[in-house]
């Protein structure tokens, strides 16, 4: 396993922390909410290196922080309403999902697939630098193992995450201590997906309406990552597939073909040398691929459940079975 390094909230530090993102690692960082763990969000492998370290059993779409709202622009689009927001409360614990822009640069990977991305600008100076030193924008969740609480210092990230990321940019305590509030804003009211750091009166004084909160849209407010409609196939899915049937599409994991491919529509594979993050960073593009070459069903090889495995799978299952 890797040694994780402590890096300095200095020049030396930053400079870092940036090299360590733009080659594709992981780096923990401070916001003011809490700590993010940290990848190049352009970067599907690297983004599939935070559900492996973080143990994730399953893909949810992540926060992907920019230093302006400018930047933001380019990847995503804003309404009036969304616009009002960025204006009012960024640089600060707001992430704001709405449609990705034409220009999206945000792998599939980091969006699970979907066609919003939740943005947020950070107040924090060191996160701040750290992004315009990075020039991407950077994915991050919080720096915790699934299922533990979200840390607010660099010595809580070392805790649960010590050897299974790069580094840590240590900048101390984090003062808000709770996650960002989420609105998405995908036209229509803006919908409350997560209370935390801004109020949502301070939201609904400035945008003159009421949000609508996840519970009356028949939701579980606690669970976030349940909201995001998930991104489905058009095709039908057929999971465990040992041999492939006539014009079906296939999407295949590791150096072992199945017979009957050569009659597929269109085969992809997901790693041919069985690599779990090499994979899930294909996994929703080659999905989508799949789909556009019109195949009725996509037929799709076992995946060993170990490691990105299990969150890959479940991504799977769920797509063979919503109809
Ligand atoms: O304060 C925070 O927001 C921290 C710091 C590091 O910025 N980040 C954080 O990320 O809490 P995370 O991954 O724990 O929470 C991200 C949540 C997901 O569970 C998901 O519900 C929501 O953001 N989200 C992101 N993109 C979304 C999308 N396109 N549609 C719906 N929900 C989305
Ligand atoms: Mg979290």
């Amino acid at each position: 396993m890797r040694q994780t390094e402590r890096l300095a909230a200095d020049a030396t530090g930053l400079a870092q922390a940036a090299a360590v993102l733009l080659r594709g690692g992981l780096v923990a960082f401070p916001t003011e909410t809490v700590y993010g763990l940290g990848a190049d969000a352009t970067d599907a492998e690297a983004v599939a290196r935070i559900y492996a370290a973080k143990e994730r059993p399953s893909f949810n779409p992540l926060i992907a922080h920019v230093d302006s709202f400018r930047t933001a622009r380019n990847q995503g689009l804003f309404d009036e309403t969304a616009t009002r927001l960025a204006e009012a409360f960024w640089p600060g614990p707001l992430t704001l999902v709405v449609p990705v822009a034409p220009t999206c640069t945000i792998s599939d990977l980091a969006r699970a697939g979907l066609d919003s991305i939740g943005l947020r600008v950070p107040a924090h100076p060191l996160a701040h630098a750290l992004l315009e030193r990075t020039g991407r924008p950077v994915a991050a969740p919080s720096a915790n193992r699934s299922g533990r609480v979200s840390p607010t210092d660099a010595d809580h990230v070392l805790g649960d995450l010590d050897g299974r990321i790069d580094a840590v940019l240590d900048g101390g305590a984090s003062q808000v201590g709770v996650e960002s509030t989420i609105v998405s804003c995908l036209g229509g009211t803006p919908r409350l997906l997560r209370p935390g750091g801004v109020a949502r009166e301070a939201i609904e004084a400035l945008i003159g309406a009421k949000l609508e909160t996840a519970s009356e849209t028949g939701s579980n407010p606690l669970a976030p990552g349940m909201l995001a409609s998930h991104y489905a196939p058009r095709a039908q899915v057929r999971l465990d597939a040992t041999r492939v049937q006539s014009s079906e599409a296939v999407l295949l994991f590791g150096a072992a073909s199945l017979p009957g491919a050569e009659t597929a529509r269109l085969t992809l594979n997901l790693s041919n040398n069985g690599d779990l993050v090499e994979a899930a960073a294909h996994l929703f593009s080659y999905l989508r691929q799949l789909d556009a070459s019109g195949a009725a069903t996509i037929a799709v090889s076992p995946i060993p459940e170990t490691g990105l495995g299990e969150a890959i799978n479940d991504r799977l299952r769920r797509a063979a079975a919503e109809r």
